[in-house]
């Protein structure tokens, strides 16, 4: 049976089954062959769409942008606290106003009952370009990515080490269980996975092969890994003053050198960014200057290694997203080419 993504939303890969999620990885490589060809794949001609950010971002917000003029389509991006959603205009009105002009919305903010909101009452397909619970978009790059540097990724080991509990480390988890990868969460106790979401990610393992490990034991999350993948300590929308209590917690699972070394030989770093990997950034500079630390959840040695995949997860962005939205907009379910 071919698959139809058309009118759909994509705001969790809890939503998608593990064929689903391959054919959006399928269709990002066609996608991302095309661009490498300069071949124009201007398949949405006509349609537009809006980018609503409530948080800052330099990948989604240009992943879209780029994705959707390759695609032929009208953009609108409204920066955070450029448009009247929240203050004056509840998320169900705003919706409905956006999908009478709109062929698909993109939403980046804090709560995941918000985009789900917006999806109830939009009328065309809304993305999730990341919300305090989770970051779908990221995965299928990510995905993408490992895929490229593994001849297979079921049965690899991934570890997430760090703030385990955050959009990025749930989403991973989330991904791991439906395409079969084992799942190691690595951190402190209070920042790991909420029980709920460990025993959904469970249940789908069970159908894939996948696995999912939480521990606080860097060695033995290291050891074996064919991926290791961090995130920043303190998300955005948390209070910046979380910063020295995160650094007193996280320190032991900063990604280096020891750490890759007890990874398999050709294990990969992966990241999504932005990352404090040295103190060249305003509040990496001050976070060097109050706690004395210029490197947090990854050493600028491995951020800057050969093993490092961090621009090429960047990149993936773009061919991914690209895929969403065509996906979802096309009322032609066949692969561009073909
Ligand atoms: N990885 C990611 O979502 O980056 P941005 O915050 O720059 O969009
Ligand atoms: N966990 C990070 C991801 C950024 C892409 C945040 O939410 O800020």
């Amino acid at each position: 049976m071919p698959i139809s993504l058309s009118g759909r939303h994509f705001l969790t890969l809890l939503d998608f089954t593990p064929e689903e999620i391959r054919h959006l990885l399928r269709l990002s490589k066609r996608f991302k062959s095309l661009k490498r060809a300069g071949t124009p794949h201007r398949r949405l001609q006509g349609r537009n769409v809006v980018l609503l950010f409530e948080k800052t971002s330099t990948r989604t917000r240009c992943a879209f942008e780029v994705a959707a003029m390759d695609l032929g389509m009208g953009v609108t991006c409204l920066d955070p606290g450029s448009c009247q959603m929240g203050a004056k205009e509840s998320i169900a009105d705003t919706a409905q106003v956006l999908g009478r002009m709109y062929d698909g919305i993109e939403y980046r903010g804090f709560a995941q009952e918000a985009v789900e909101e917006l999806a109830a009452n939009a009328g065309v397909p809304v993305w999730n370009g990341l919300t305090d619970d989770f970051h779908p978009t990221q995965m299928l790059a990510d995905m993408l990515t490992v895929e490229e540097s593994f001849p297979r990724i079921e049965g690899l080991k991934l570890t997430f080490m760090g703030d385990a509990r955050n959009n990025v480390a749930n989403s991973l988890m989330v991904a791991c269980s439906k395409l079969g990868l084992h799942f190691t969460a690595c951190g402190p106790e209070g920042l790991m996975p909420e029980g709920d979401l460990v025993a959904r990610c469970r249940g789908i393992a069970q159908e894939t092969g996948a696995t999912i490990t939480l521990t606080d034991d860097v060695d033995e999350a290291a050891a074996g890994a064919h991926v290791l993948y961090t995130d920043i300590w303190v998300s955005m929308g948390e209070p910046d003053d979380l910063w020295g209590e995160r650094i007193d917690l996280l320190e032991p699972y900063r990604v280096t050198s020891q750490a890759m070394a007890k990874a398999e030989p050709e294990a990969i770093f992966m990241h999504c960014l932005p990352s404090f990997h040295d103190a060249n950034t305003t509040i990496g500079a001050e976070v060097a200057a109050r706690f004395g630390v210029t490197e947090m959840e990854v050493s600028d040695e491995v951020f800057t290694s050969a093993a490092s995949k961090v621009m090429d997860e960047a990149e993936n962005r773009m061919h991914t997203i690209k895929a969403v939205m065509y996906a979802t907009l096309s009322r032609d379910d066949r692969l561009p080419g073909t």
